[in-house]
Formats: structure tokens, C-alpha cells, sequence
């Protein structure tokens, strides 16, 4: 530590004063090393749900909850909704720079040469119950797709690893249509690799062996924007979950299918998927008034609300917003009592001291289940859509975390609350 770097003192109220230095971050908070906490000092922090923990050092992306920003690679979200696609970003979400004409293209070629599944996947589908959740069949299907890789294994290899990020992200699209058409007894369809990423998966979910089917330019590129805008959020539950889960060296696809499992739940990826169950349950523009009174009352919450980071508008749910409009407008569905609805209900909650007060605004979630909705996206699959737009992220952060020089496995420590130390009560002595 030179004399020049900042400390915050410790002082353990038994004589040993700790000097915990302070690392400056090229954005956003200051983070005290306290790596000397355990071994040093024989204690350890305490922060469940790390609230307080910056668990990793990444340069991927940048997050400002206060002022509404999203940088990848630090390129505002706001201009990469506008100028770039999901394959642009993901490469340079991978490799931290946007890539010029030979690389984009090359990148573009990889993914769509690996789009189609070994089709032993198949005969696992069929393993499954036709009205299994999608996410059930996704988080299963990933963790199968390891048992036809155990080259990806070989991680150290910038070949292998290469390769086996370019697999997954363009196999997603494949599999995450695949859980649609198994649950409604439709045939898979093949990849075209004629077509761009989003056009790609479009057609694998609704075109039919039977007629011509194109996608419609808008909805390809409101689509696109979706996949662009999920990518990466920082170290969020299911990065972290990837990061852990990598950390000990498995299988890069059994990390993602780790990540998977941690999206599903409601106050994560599900979010989307519970905010359209929440407009179908307010039913009709006249209870949204009382559905929002039982929010107050802290029966329920507000789906598609709140956000742990932004505690000003997320600039995704922004961008989506206007998406939301525009997609609407192109199918003809902005008259649709849903999007009204959901319309009326922002506006009561935007001008609620109640929401004000909490710092809540809609988040991503609000506006993209509306989107998925009208493009023709089932409900239950909304989670996996975002975990096939994720998988960029999880991937770019695992690549991040494994060529760390100094890579230790996750191991958090705990506060024990249980019993102290007693002995084995024999079964005849027990009340
Ligand atoms: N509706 C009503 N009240 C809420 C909501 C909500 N959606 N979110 C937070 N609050 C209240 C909460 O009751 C608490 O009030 P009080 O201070 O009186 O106890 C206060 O706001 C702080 O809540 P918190 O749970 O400490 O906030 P958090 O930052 O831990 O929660 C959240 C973040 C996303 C889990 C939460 O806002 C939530 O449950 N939202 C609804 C689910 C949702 O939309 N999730 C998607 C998140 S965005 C997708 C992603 O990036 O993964």
C-alpha cells in the first residue's frame, strides 16, 4: 500500500486498529478492500443479498442506479438501442471493443454456422412433459448440451473457448424456440442462416413446414432491440450465480444452466411473465386505482416496479417504451385493452407519492412483456427470451472471470445462528 492510497480505519475496540485501503473505480463507487478482513483480522463482513459487496473487479458493465445509466463497454445503452444490433453488441460485450467490417462479419458467419442442435437434443425434449415451464426445459436442456461439448471443458484454450461461446449464443435462439413448438405440439423448425439473429428466431417460432413465412421488418428489429437491451446488467443475480458456478472450474454450459435457473424466479427474469399475470388479474382499467391502494397496503407489489440498482427511470425501460409504442402502432394493437391498461396503471403509479417517495418507476420488465405479448410470444416464455438475450452477458462475464490470473472459487462465509456444540440424542430419548 504506497502512502498516497486512501484508507478507511477499523477500529476493533481490542486494540488492533486495521487500515483498509480504498480502490478507485473508473466510474461510480469507491469499494474497501477487506480481502485482509478474514485471514488478517480473524473476522468477516456481513451483507446478505450483497447489498453492499462489489463480489468481483469487471469491465464489461457500468450501471449509475441514481443518474439511469447503462454502459457496455462504455457505450451508452441509449446509443447502441439506436445504431447497433444484439451480434454487434455481443461482440463487443466479449471483446470489449466494437468490431470493424472483417470482424463483425466474421463473428456474424460463426453464429450462424452453429445455430442448429446435435439432434440427440431431440429424444431430451421428449423427455419432457409437454406442459412443462419453458424455463424447466431451458435450465435442462443448457446443462444437457454440456454432455455433447466435453471439449469446452479445455476453457484455458482461447480456441475452445471461442468456440464454445459462439455455440451457445447461437444455439439459444434454436433451443428456446424449440421449448415453444414442444409445448404446443408444433414440428421444429430449422434454422435459416439466410437470416439475421432476431428474424432467425421469429421464424423458428411461428413459420410452418407448410407455407412461406417472413418476418415483419419492425418486429425483427424491436426484437433485436430486446435481446441488445438484456444483455449484460452487471453483476446481477444471475451473472453472479454464472460467476460462482464458473468459479469452480465446471463446464462453461453448466454455468449458463446454472444462470438460467437463478432467472426464472419473479423478482428476476419472471418479472415480465408476473406483470402480465398482474394486468390480467387487475382485468379492466376501472381497478387499477384499487389494485394500486392493495400495492400501498403492502399486500402485493406492483410487478414490473422497482429496481434494486435504478433508483431513477431504467434507461432501458425507456428505450422499450418507445419500442412498445412502435410495435403496437405496426400491428395495429394500440387500441389493445391490455396495453391501455398497463398504460393507465404507469400513469397512476408514476403520479403516487407512495411510488415517488420509494423511488420506483417501471423497469424493463413493464414494458417488454407488453412487447413479447403482441409479437405473439406466449407468456411463459418471456423468461427464457431473456435468458437467450442474457446468455451474451453470463458468457461475456464467465470469459472475464476465468482469465483472471489470481481466479479462487466463490466461497462466501456466514454469520451461524444455530445451536452451539451438543450431543447425539439416541431415538428412545428423544421427546
Ligand atoms: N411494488 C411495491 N412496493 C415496492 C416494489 C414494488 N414493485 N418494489 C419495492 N417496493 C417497496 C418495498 O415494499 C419497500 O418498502 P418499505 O421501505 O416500506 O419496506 C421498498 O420499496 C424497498 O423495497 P426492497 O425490496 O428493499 O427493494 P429492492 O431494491 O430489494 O427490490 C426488486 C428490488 C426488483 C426485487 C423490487 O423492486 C420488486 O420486487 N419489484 C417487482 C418485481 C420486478 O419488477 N422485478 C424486475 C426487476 S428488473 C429486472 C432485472 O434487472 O432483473
Amino acid at each position: 500500500m504506497s502512502e498516497n492510497t486512501k484508507t478507511v480505519t477499523i477500529d476493533f475496540g481490542d486494540g488492533r486498529v486495521a487500515k483498509m485501503p480504498v480502490l478507485e473505480p473508473v466510474l461510480g463507487q469507491s469499494v474497501i478492500d477487506m480481502r485482509t478482513l478474514g485471514s488478517g483480522y480473524g473476522m468477516w463482513s456481513y451483507d446478505p443479498a450483497f447489498l453492499s459487496t462489489a463480489a468481483c473487479e469487471s469491465k464489461i458493465t457500468f450501471i449509475d442506479g441514481d443518474k439511469g445509466q447503462l454502459f457496455y463497454r462504455g457505450y451508452p445503452i441509449e446509443q447502441l438501442a439506436e445504431q447497433s444490433t444484439h451480434l454487434e453488441g455481443a461482440y463487443l460485450l466479449l471483446h470489449g471493443e466494437l468490431p470493424n467490417k472483417a470482424q463483425k462479419e466474421a463473428f456474424e458467419k460463426s453464429i450462424k454456422y452453429h445455430t442448429m442442435i446435435n439432434d440427440q437434443l431431440v429424444s431430451v425434449f421428449k423427455g419432457f412433459r409437454r406442459d412443462a415451464h419453458p424455463m424447466a426445459m431451458l435450465t435442462g436442456i443448457v446443462g444437457a448440451l454440456a454432455a455433447f461439448y466435453p471439449d469446452a471443458f479445455d476453457f484455458k484454450s482461447p480456441e475452445h473457448r471461442e468456440i464454445s461461446i459462439h455455440r451457445l449464443i447461437a444455439k439459444m435462439p434454436t433451443i428456446v424456440a424449440m421449448c415453444y413448438r414442444y409445448t404446443n405440439g408444433l414440428p421444429f423448425m430449422y434454422p435459416q442462416n439466410s437470416l439475421d439473429y432476431a428474424s432467425n428466431f421469429l421464424y423458428m417460432m411461428f413459420a410452418t413446414p407448410c407455407e412461406e413465412y417472413v418476418a415483419n421488418p419492425v418486429i425483427s428489429k424491436a426484437f433485436d432491440r430486446i435481446l441488445l437491451l438484456h444483455a449484460d446488467h452487471e453483476q446481477n443475480a444471475s451473472t453472479s450465480t454464472v460467476r460462482i458456478a464458473g468459479s469452480s472450474g465446471t463446464h462453461p454450459f453448466s454455468a449458463v444452466a446454472a444462470g438460467v435457473a437463478c432467472l426464472w424466479g419473479p423478482s428476476h427474469g419472471g418479472a415480465n411473465e408476473a406483470v402480465l399475470k398482474m394486468l390480467a388479474e387487475i382485468g379492466d382499467e376501472s381497478k387499477v386505482e384499487s389494485y394500486v391502494a392493495g400495492v400501498k397496503d403492502k399486500k402485493y407489489r406492483l410487478m414490473g416496479f422497482g429496481h434494486r440498482v435504478y433508483k431513477n427511470m431504467d434507461p432501458r425501460a425507456k428505450i422499450m417504451r418507445t419500442t412498445c409504442y412502435e410495435v403496437l402502432e405496426a400491428l395495429g394493437k394500440h387500441n389493445d385493452p391490455l396495453f391501455k391498461l398497463s398504460m393507465k396503471l404507469e400513469k397512476v403509479a408514476l403520479s403516487d407519492p407512495y411510488f415517488i417517495e420509494k423511488k420506483l418507476y417501471p423497469n424493463v420488465d413493464f414494458y417488454s412483456g407488453i412487447i413479447l405479448r403482441a409479437i405473439g410470444i406466449p407468456n411463459e416464455l418471456f423468461t427464457a427470451v431473456f435468458a437467450l438475450a442474457r446468455t451474451v452477458g453470463w458468457l461475456a462475464q464467465w470469459q472475464e472471470m476465468i482469465g483472471e490470473a489470481d481466479l479462487k472459487i466463490s466461497r462466501p462465509r456466514q454469520l451461524y445462528t444455530g445451536y452451539s456444540l451438543r450431543d447425539y440424542v439416541k431415538l428412545d430419548s428423544r421427546k
